[in-house]
């Protein structure tokens, strides 16, 4: 049986194709509140009355009014140490991908580049008449309704929504080329992004979980860091050899 390193002395330079997959115990670093657990935003809402196309249907003024409140309290949040040192490591790799189940875009704020983003994001509107999608960063919007008079939507994944085939499939494909997985926050229980991970730990590639407690699928991993997101990856990209150090 070979030995497995010490995840103290991995560098992360060795590795060609590195994924990073996130979730929302990256952005909890930039005080946007994750889902599950304590303060968990499905604690204080029903997500059948604010994130299913059945709640828009029936009233999508509330539902709006909810998502404008998303978008006004995340534009005041900045990206956190975990995202600026994804986008660090994404400058000297730039085969490095980013799939995330934030719709708050706090890595593209960082300045990462081919961010996948699997539950859609908050700062696009779809119009489901038209089939055509929009980033507005305006808060509030100009309009909630397209030119074409139908309501514009937010184009994120609900509940019950199917995922976006195209980012399904940039996925997909970036797992099954990666030689190096790094989860991030994420309780890995919402289905099908959880199962994305799941294809890379299959093949049996190199394999990092980041996160405050243990989850399902720790046991996959060839290795856990039990903690917080930004000083996990700050002591993961200080013991690798990449050129330019990052400085906080
Ligand atoms: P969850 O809220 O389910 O899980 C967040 C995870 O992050 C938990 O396991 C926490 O322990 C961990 N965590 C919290 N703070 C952390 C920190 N500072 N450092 C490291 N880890 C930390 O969020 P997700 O797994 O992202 O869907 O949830 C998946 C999807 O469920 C979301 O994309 C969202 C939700 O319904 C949509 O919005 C469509």
């Amino acid at each position: 049986m070979t030995q497995l390193p010490p995840i103290n002395s991995l560098d992360l330079n060795r590795f060609k194709r590195i994924v990073f997959f996130t979730g929302a115990g990256i952005s909890a670093e930039s005080g946007i509140p994750t889902y599950r657990g304590k303060g968990g935003f499905w604690t204080h809402y029903n997500y059948e009355d604010y994130a299913c196309q059945r709640a828009f249907d029936r009233d999508p003024e509330k539902v709006w009014d909810f998502h404008e409140e998303r978008r006004r309290f995340v534009s005041e949040c900045r990206p956190a140490l975990g995202h600026r040192i994804i986008a660090e490591i994404q400058r000297h790799k730039p085969e490095t991908r980013v799939i995330t189940q934030n719709i708050d875009g706090m890595h593209q704020k960082a300045e990462s580049v081919d961010v996948f983003e699997l539950h859609g994001s908050l700062w696009r509107v779809r119009c489901p008449r038209e089939d055509t999608r929009e980033e507005i960063f305006d808060i509030p919007l100009k309009s909630r309704h397209c030119r074409c008079g139908a309501y514009l939507r937010p184009d994120i994944v609900w509940f019950e929504d199917p995922l976006d085939d195209a980012i399904l499939k940039v996925s997909i494909s970036a797992v099954l080329k990666c030689d190096l997985l790094i989860t991030v926050g994420t309780s890995a229980t919402v289905f099908p992004a959880a199962e994305i991970p799941l294809l890379a730990l299959q093949r049996g590639v190199t394999s990092i979980e980041i996160n405050l407690e243990p989850t399902e699928i720790s046991r996959f991993y060839t290795y856990t860091m039990i903690g917080s997101a930004g000083k996990n990856l700050q002591s993961l990209l200080g013991q690798s050899s990449f050129p330019i150090l990052h400085q906080d």
